[in-house]
């Protein structure tokens, strides 16, 4: 991992960083990990296996032998289940629901720990998660923490299933959104926070171009290894 750049962006679900990673990692040619979507891989199969959530041996198995693949596309990558393109059905409610309660399991975090870090290799990876800078990556060269209010975090998906045409309540997204957060902050194993030496992105009033010129801006200052 020595001669690549690592550049962890952590932060709660809505804070805008799959986007902003993506952005980062075609910005500086790096690869990308989207770590949340291997928990969401571990939950699909669990689901379609049938498996019980409280048989926390069957759900580390599921995680240690993941056949998953991890495809570039233009915006950035997908994922595949034995060839099957499952980028979609990982980001059905369902799923983001029992990922996150598998996600709280000390054996598939444990599982899915080295998988993450084999991505890290020259020139360098974009990882994106909720403690990457904290617990994957403590030694990476960058880390930000980008948050938003819950408030707008909610606003945000709101208007994302509007245009999608999906109706949905925007006091139900909140406290979907309030109810997940309390479960990746105060979790056991790598709670979601803030690496000591993170630097800390509040994205609430910040657009998009802006919080990604914000990153960019870190890295190019940082210092020298
Ligand atoms: O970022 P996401 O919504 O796709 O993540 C899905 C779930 O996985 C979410 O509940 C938090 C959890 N997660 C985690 O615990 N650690 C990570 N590094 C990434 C995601």
């Amino acid at each position: 991992m020595s001669d690549a750049l690592i550049i962890t962006i952590d932060g709660p679900s809505g804070s805008g960083k799959g986007t902003i990673s993506q952005r980062v990692a075609q910005a500086l040619g790096l690869a990308l990990l989207d770590s949340g979507a291997l928990y969401r891989l571990v939950a699909l199969c669990s689901i379609r296996q049938g498996v019980d959530l409280a048989d926390v041996a069957a759900l580390a198995a599921i995680a240690r032998s993941l056949p998953v693949q991890f495809k570039p596309t233009g915006e950035g990558v997908e994922a595949f289940l034995e060839g099957e393109s499952v980028g979609l059905a990982i980001r059905a409610e369902e799923v983001g629901l029992v990922a996150s309660q598998v996600a709280a399991i000390p054996e598939v975090r444990k599982a899915l720990l080295q998988r993450q870090r084999d991505f890290a290799e020259p020139p360098g990876l974009v990882a994106d998660g909720r403690d990457m800078g904290t617990v994957v990556f403590p030694g990476a060269q960058v880390k930000i923490f980008l948050t938003a209010s819950a408030e707008e975090r909610a606003n945000r998906r709101f208007n994302q299933l509007k245009q999608r045409g999906e109706s949905v309540s925007l006091p139900r997204l909140l406290e979907d959104i309030q109810a997940r957060d309390a479960r990746d902050m105060n979790r056991q194993v790598s709670p979601l926070k803030p690496a000591d030496d993170a630097i800390v992105i509040d994205s609430s009033q910040m657009g998009i171009d802006e919080v990604q010129d914000a990153i960019l801006a870190v890295v190019d200052n940082r210092s020298p290894d």
